[in-house]
Formats: C-alpha cells, sequence, structure tokens
C-alpha cells in the first residue's frame, strides 16, 4: 500500500487557566515537532501546497486552535475568559509556531464546528456521554458527598466530548496529538464518526490519539498527573526565580546524595530529557546512575529548562502586549480553518438531506 499523501493533525488546549510543563510536554511539543517534521507527498500535491499555502511542506496539514467555548465551561468571567484565551495564543507563538505554515485559530471564530457538533448530537447515544470520564468522576464526587449527581454540571461539561469530536472529525483529521487524560474524548470522535458513516456511507475520516510512551502523563510536583485541578504545576512562563522555587519542590525518592538514582522513575530526569540535547541528556543520566544529589540534579534541570524557557518567556510577553496583532493573526487562521471545514460540512449537510 502506498504511503498515505496527506496527513491532518489537529490539537487544542481549552483556555482555563496556566500553560504547563505537562500540556507542553503532553500536547504542544509533540504538535510543533510534526508541524516541522516533512513526510512524502506528490509534485501534484506539492503545487496545491504551494498555491494554497494553507498545507505546510511535507504535505501534513496541522492545525492549533484555541478551544475557548470548551474554556466557557469552566471561565464564566468574561475579562478573564478573554484574557485566558490570549494567553494560549501568546504561548503557542512563543514556543515557535509559524502561523503561516500551519492553521491557527480560535475555535469560537469558526461557526462550522458548532453546526457539526448538533448533528453529532443527534448521533450520540446518551449513555455514551454518562460514561465520559469527566463527567463521571464530578458524579461519584458528588455521590460520595451525599448531593445530587448532577450538582455543578452544566450541559456544556456534560456534552463536551462531542464538541471536541466536531472539531476534530469537521477537518477529516488522522492524529490528535494529546495527553493521556484526553485519550477517551479522541476514541469517543472515532465512534461517532463510525456510527455517521455507518448511518449515512462514508463522510468522516477515523481519527487517532497519538501519544508519546513516557509522555502520556506527566507528573506533577507531588508526582500524580500534573494538572490545573491539583494545583501541582510547573507553569511553563513563571519568572526565573519562581521556576526555580517550583523545581525544587519536586518530589523525589529518599535516596541519599553519593546512592545512585533511578532516571526512569524519576520526575526530575523525565522533564530534563524532554528541554535538553541528547548528549546533554545521556551525561545527566550518567550522573544520576553515579549518585549526584538530587538538590544539585534539581539545579541541573532548572539550568536546562530556564535555558530552553528564557526566549520563549521574553516573546511571550512581548506578544500579549499586542493583543491587536494576536487578533490580526487569529482571524487570518479563522479563514484558513472555515476554508479548510467548507467541504466536509457541505457532505455531512447533502448526506442527511438537508441539501
Ligand atoms: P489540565 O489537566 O491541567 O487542565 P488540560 O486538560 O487543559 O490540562 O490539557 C491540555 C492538553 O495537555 C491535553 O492534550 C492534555 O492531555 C495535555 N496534558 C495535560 N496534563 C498533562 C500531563 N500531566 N501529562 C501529559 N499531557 C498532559
Ligand atoms: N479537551 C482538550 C483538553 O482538555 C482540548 C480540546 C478540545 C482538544 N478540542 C480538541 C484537543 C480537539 C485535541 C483535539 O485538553
Amino acid at each position: 500500500m502506498a504511503a498515505p499523501t496527506k496527513e491532518i493533525v489537529i490539537t487544542g488546549i481549552k483556555p482555563t487557566g496556566k500553560v504547563h510543563v505537562g500540556n507542553y510536554i503532553g500536547a504542544i511539543k509533540p504538535a510543533l515537532e510534526l508541524a516541522r517534521t516533512p513526510m512524502g507527498k506528490t509534485a501534484q500535491e506539492m503545487e496545491h501546497v504551494l498555491k494554497s499555502g494553507q498545507v505546510q511542506e511535507g504535505g501534513r496539514t496541522v492545525l492549533f486552535f484555541i478551544a475557548d467555548y470548551h474554556g466557557l465551561i469552566l471561565i464564566q468571567d468574561a475579562r478573564e475568559f478573554r484574557e485566558l484565551s490570549y494567553r494560549i495564543a501568546a504561548t503557542w507563538l512563543a514556543l515557535g509556531l509559524d502561523p503561516s505554515k500551519v492553521v491557527f485559530y480560535r475555535q469560537s471564530d469558526v461557526p462550522e464546528i458548532f453546526e457539526l457538533t448538533w448533528i453529532l448530537s443527534c448521533l450520540t447515544p446518551k449513555g455514551l456521554m454518562n460514561r465520559a470520564h469527566a463527567y463521571k468522576a464530578i458524579v461519584e464526587r458528588n455521590e460520595q458527598a451525599g448531593v445530587d449527581p448532577d450538582a455543578g454540571v452544566n450541559m456544556g461539561l456534560y456534552t463536551y466530548p462531542i464538541l471536541m469530536a466536531a472539531d476534530i472529525l469537521l477537518f477529516q483529521s488522522d492524529l490528535v496529538p494529546v495527553g493521556k487524560d484526553q485519550a477517551q474524548h479522541v476514541e469517543i470522535a472515532r465512534d461517532l464518526a463510525e456510527a455517521f458513516n455507518r448511518q449515512y456511507g462514508e463522510t468522516f475520516n477515523l481519527p487517532r490519539h497519538l501519544m508519546g510512551e513516557t509522555t502520556a502523563v506527566i507528573p506533577g510536583l507531588d508526582g500524580r498527573k500534573m494538572s490545573k485541578s491539583y494545583g501541582n504545576t510547573i507553569p511553563l512562563f513563571e519568572p526565573e526565580e519562581e521556576l526555580s522555587k517550583l523545581i525544587a519542590r519536586i518530589k523525589t525518592d529518599s535516596t541519599l546524595p553519593n546512592e545512585p538514582k533511578d532516571p526512569d522513575n524519576s520526575s526530575v530526569f523525565l522533564l530534563y530529557k524532554e528541554f535538553a540535547e541528547v548528549e546533554r541528556t545521556r551525561a545527566f543520566r550518567e550522573k544520576l546512575l553515579q549518585g549526584i544529589g538530587w538538590g544539585e540534579a534539581k539545579r541541573e534541570l532548572f539550568q536546562v529548562m530556564n535555558e530552553f524557557l528564557a526566549e520563549p518567556r521574553r516573546k511571550y510577553r512581548e506578544l500579549l502586549a499586542d493583543p491587536a496583532e494576536l487578533d490580526r493573526i487569529l482571524a487570518e487562521g479563522a479563514r484558513k480553518a472555515r476554508e479548510l471545514a467548507a467541504p466536509t460540512l457541505s457532505k455531512v449537510r447533502e448526506r442527511i438531506g438537508r441539501r
């Protein structure tokens, strides 16, 4: 079988708090890497690529978006909502996303997504949503607390996976780089694509999630999954002193200085290798095996992270100071996204008997 000549990659982040190292390693970094890696394609496609300017070199279209309407489920203060959305945009740009080579947009600027959400809702068994993990976790918590099982649940939260399926399916995506907690949502998107295809004939591509073996769950300061909801994160763009303090708080085992450390069971090493070059990582691994103390190891981790983050941090602040420029970039991205979405949405409408 010939290798696929075109591949669509998509990932989104909801603006609900400070972007952290887990988000970066689990979702942002892999997507940025895919956007930089070329893949084979035909001459004919190459021509299309060059003309449209939409498919970046390499025959891979990479879509990055701010999942702001997913964020609305939680953030219902207008100023905070706006501010957090800009921060996600600035984060991606600061980390090297080139908006001229990828499709970079705000979810709420693409109305096609919401039309598809409704259509998919009508094909979604309610029971499937009852089993979605975020909703299930809240119900379990409520039951334990002896309150109404649906206390604090709005319909946005309940139908969250359908909106996410629309995000993914509208662009005929192949790959979705996300952390492990989002894998179920990508599977739901796949289920809904299959359900639609079964009912109306082949329409949607079936997406897969893409997860790194060691990066699916990045541990936080306390060793649990790094997550905004646990308050155990290392935000990406903290000032230097703060970053250093946070790194010093990373939980380590009780091996003493001079005792060999196990790099493969250490959050410090796991983070180090995501920010350092191969050679430097190898040397650090050696030091751990030879028994460098945790304090010293954390100082080295701070060094590599800080070196890597210094320039993005500066750029992030600069970008945030110019929201009009961010709006301009995102408006251009939304235009591209809507153009890419249009053929699928009209096919869907035709399939359901709308036209
Ligand atoms: P949070 O759990 O902090 O609220 P989000 O749900 O906003 O994070 O996640 C945004 C993206 O980052 C998703 O793709 C998610 O899977 C990924 N992600 C979040 N936390 C981690 C983690 N600790 N390890 C790996 N990936 C993560
Ligand atoms: N649900 C994802 C999260 O919490 C964000 C998201 C929304 C997303 N739509 C998406 C991720 C589509 C990948 C593809 O992190």
